[in-house]
Formats: structure tokens, sequence, C-alpha cells
């Protein structure tokens, strides 16, 4: 059987609510119609294209497993992850609300492009803090639809990460601090120079941009319904770093799948395993320290509010995965096994992955995680080369 060196420790929800409909009280949180007309404003942009799902047969046939199913967002835009289509959809839609205010007038995202809104929208700053992708995202809708972006990161964030988005035109801020704090200091600058926040997280009190900006990704798992054509996965693991994906997975197929939907199983670094903590207490719990991790997209020691309303009924399980596991799977991607089609994998696209065959590894998880010869898995690559150099290096190594 294939394997890669490393350990995955897995926590059973206890409150997995088991009922076949998708709970009411959860439904402000994601909705199935809006999903489609965000999908067609998003078609509408320049460069847009549905993403391929691989099938991985043979990395299916060597971990004894029926199929495992891989969206590959490497492919995404130029921006090569699923979170362009959040950040920047939350951009759209502030801009979109203030336009339609000052002119009186209902305009479509559509209507921005190409900047006929610049001299109203122009000097409006919008502004978040990111690991990489989900400010790459920010900076991308402010170029595309037309107004100013200021990008908080830590002090681990890679320089070319900090370029790219420079190259977007964004005014990019490091802080030395982590990912928690770069968060605290761009919700702290926004008051004080009065700019929007367009943050991937929420907490109470601030919920509705950060659920545009996780509808924006439910685009994506309409795309996959669509290509799954009436098949359905058993299993989905799903990475995590503040849990906006992973609730959005979950709310979603539940949603369309009801008693048919998937298991979800939450997938985390050791070292920033604030769902897993959060799940074991019951409650958000938050994770500090380094949150030191080559997975830098999932690097989040807080969950984020509205996610976690989701995960805590509708995840069945949350793991963690060693470090050791990310560059072997981030390998078996990029040259491919047997007749599969090679993948380009990130370090934060690989952790579904790495858990799969970390938990094929073991008898003892294999079964608590119901994974056996009959699974069907459906992996999400979230990310593919958004660090090149970083990525070239590491699957050379
Ligand atoms: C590549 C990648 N995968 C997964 C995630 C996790 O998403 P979330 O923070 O919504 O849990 C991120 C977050 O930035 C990411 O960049």
């Amino acid at each position: 059987m294939l394997s890669v060196v490393g350990e995955i420790q897995s926590f059973h929800n206890p409150r997995l609510n088991l009922s076949a409909g998708y709970p009411e009280h959860l439904k402000k949180f994601v909705d199935t119609e809006e999903t489609e007309s965000i999908r067609a404003e998003i078609r509408r942009w320049p460069g847009y294209a549905e993403t391929p799902l691989v099938d991985l047969g043979s990395i299916a046939k060597a971990l004894d497993i029926e199929k495992i199913w891989y969206k590959d967002e490497s492919q995404r835009f130029d921006l090569k992850s699923f979170k362009a289509l959040g950040g920047a959809y939350a951009t759209a839609r502030q801009l979109q609300k203030f336009v339609s205010r000052e002119t009186n007038k209902v305009i479509s995202i559509h209507d921005l492009l190409g900047g006929r809104y610049d001299s109203l929208t122009g000097d409006l700053v919008m502004t978040c803090a990111t690991d990489g992708n989900h400010g790459r995202s920010v900076a991308w809708g402010c170029k595309l639809f037309g107004c100013r972006c200021v990008i908080y990161i830590h002090r681990d964030v890679s320089a070319a990460r900090a370029s790219a988005m420079e190259a977007l035109g964004a005014e990019v801020v490091r802080i030395n601090g982590n990912y928690d704090d770069s968060v605290r200091r761009a919700a702290e600058d926004a008051i004080t120079f009065e700019r929007t926040v367009i943050s991937d997280t929420s907490y109470p009190g601030y919920v509705d941009i950060p659920r545009d900006v996780t509808m924006g990704y439910t685009v994506m798992l309409a795309e996959i319904v669509e290509q799954l054509a009436g098949e359905k996965p058993t299993h989905v693991f799903i990475q995590a770093g503040v849990g906006g994906l992973a609730a959005m997975v979950c709310g979603y197929f539940w949603h369309v799948w009801r008693a048919a939907r998937p298991r979800i199983i939450v997938v985390e670094p050791e070292a920033a395993n604030c769902l897993q903590e959060s799940a074991r207490k019951g409650e958000p719990v938050v994770v500090e320290g380094e949150l030191s991790t080559l997975m830098a997209g999932l690097a989040c020691g807080e969950v984020s509010f509205n996610a976690w309303q989701i995960l805590d009924e509708g995840a069945s399980d949350f793991v963690t995965v060693s470090e050791s596991a990310v560059v072997p799977t981030m390998k078996l991607l990029a040259r491919g096994v047997d007749d599969d089609q090679t993948v380009e994998a990130g370090e934060s696209a690989v952790a579904g992955m790495a858990a799969l065959i970390l938990s094929r590894q073991s008898a003892i998880q294999s079964q608590r995680l119901g994974i056996g010869s009959g699974s069907r898995v459906l992996l999400i690559g979230t990310e593919g080369a958004t660090d090149p150099a970083l990525y070239r290096a590491l699957v050379a190594r």
C-alpha cells in the first residue's frame, strides 16, 4: 500500500447532528439558490473557467478504496487557489452596494468591470489580514472592480506571496506577530483610517462580509456537484484554517444531498488545530503560540464564528496531520501514480490527501473514520504553486 511518514490524530464529534435535512437555524449561513446567482456573476468575470475534477484511480487502488475525486483549484483564475472566489466576490459586493446607494439605482457586479464607476469607488479602501491566498483574492478584486487595497501579513508569510499582492496594486503591511495578530491589526487600522475589512473569518458582530466570502466558495461546490453527474462521495477530507471552507463543504452538501451527504472530516496541522480543540471542548478554543506549519494557509489559531456554528454539528471528525507528511504528498501528486494524471498541489492543498493516506496506513484510524474498500472520497486541492519558488524547492527536495 502507498504510504507516507507521519501520524493522524482523530477526534469524533460527539455532537454530530444526524438529521437528514439541513437544520433550519443554519440556513442563514448557506443558501444554494444564492450560490446560483453568485455563479452567474462569477462566470462573467474575465478568465473564469470551471476547474477540473480529477479521477485519481491509481492512488485509490493503491489505498484500497473505491474512488478518489480531486478538485484541482491550482487552475482557478490566475490566482491558483479556491480563495479567488471568496475575497474578490465579497469585495465586489461591497462596491456594488456602495454604487447602488450613491447612484440610486440597482447595479450588478458586472457593471463594475471596465472602470465605469471608478470615479465613485476609486478612493474606497478595502483591507484584510492574510497568509497569502485570501489577500491575493481581495487585492485582485480591488483591481478588477476599481478601489484601493491595504493587506496585512504576519511575520511568516513568504516574500513571494507579498510581492504577488503588490503586483496587483495592493499596499502590503508586514507585522511582527502571528496570523491572529494580523487580523486584529487590520481591524484596528480599518477603524482609524475608515477602511472596509473584507475578512474570511467572522466574529460576533461581524458576520455579513465573511458570509459573502464563504458563499463565493460555494461556486466551486456547485461545480463539483455537476461534475459528479449524480455520483456522491462517502467522505470528504477537507483542510481547514479558520474553518470557512470546511463549513461551506459541510453545509452545502448537507443542503443538496440531505441524508446521503458524505462524512465530513476536517483536517488541520498539529500546531494549528483550533477546530479540533474546539470540538473537544464543545465551544470555540483559541490555540496560542507560533502556529508554525508548512501549510501556511492553515496556520490559524482562532475559528471563524460562522463556520463554527455549522461544523459543531455537521462535521463528523476533526483530525490533525504531521508536518512530515506534507512534502511527500506534494511529490506524490506532482509525479503521479501509474496512470493518474499529475497534479500541482501547494503546501496547504495536500492536507486532505495526507490525512487520507495516513488513515489508510492505520487499521484503527481507518475504522474510526469509517474508511474501507467501498469508500469514495472527495478531496479539494485548494491551491497550486501559489509560491512557485517554494513549491519547486519542496518538490525537488
Ligand atoms: C490553500 C488553502 N487551503 C485551505 C484554506 C483554509 O480555508 P479556511 O481558512 O476557510 O478554513 C486556506 C485558507 O487560507 C488556503 O489558503
